[in-house]
């Protein structure tokens, strides 16, 4: 899809109200060019260090962690509601038993200076950089939390990808 530039908060709003239903895909690429994809429903837009973050949360166990830890890099894909069923099938399938790109006809571009790549079918994207991560520290986590989210394993890592490019389709 032909996209153009566009500032980093340039329609936070519907990309908030996509995290929240069905839910946002983001694309991990290891340095062979291979992509992978899951759907992601936690993580925050913002400023740290003076740059612009867009922070995600991924489980140790997803395929796709492998891939942004060895690339330091990802995106984050707003879908559109056309994409919806395959939100939700990227969201519970694991990209170890299926190639969930392939087997719904979906294809990616990769990003210019960065070890990434965007979904053509997605009309806004952002291209991030990884500039810091961190675990969640049980110890450091409320009780209710902890229960609900964990139950003693798995605690997710957050990458910070410092936004180098947000660009959305014309008219998006
Ligand atoms: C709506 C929705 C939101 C999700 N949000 C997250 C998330 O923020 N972080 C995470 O680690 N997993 C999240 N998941 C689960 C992963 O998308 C799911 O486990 C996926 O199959 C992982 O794929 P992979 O093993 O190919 O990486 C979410 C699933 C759904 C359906």
């Amino acid at each position: 899809m032909e996209r153009v530039q566009v500032p980093y908060d340039y329609q936070l709003s519907k990309t908030l109200a996509r995290l929240a239903n069905p839910g946002l895909l983001l694309v991990g690429t290891k340095t062979s060019g291979e992509s992978n994809v899951m759907t992601i429903g936690w993580g925050t837009v913002g400023i740290v260090w003076g740059k612009q973050v867009f922070t995600v949360l991924v489980r140790p166990s997803r395929y796709t962690y492998e891939f942004i830890e060895e690339s330091g890099a990802f995106t984050v894909n707003v879908p559109t509601d056309e994409m919806r069923a395959w939100t939700a099938f990227c969201g519970t399938k694991s990209g170890r038993e299926v190639d969930k790109f392939g087997s719904h006809g979906m294809t990616v571009t990769p990003c210019d200076g960065l070890a990434a790549a965007t979904i053509d079918a997605a009309p806004m994207v952002y291209e991030c950089r990884v500039v810091h991560h961190n675990d969640v520290i049980p110890a450091h986590l409320a009780p209710d939390i902890e229960a609900r989210s964990y139950g003693g394993s798995d605690y997710h890592r957050l990458y910070y990808g410092e936004i180098l490019a947000a660009r959305a389709a014309e008219g998006y």
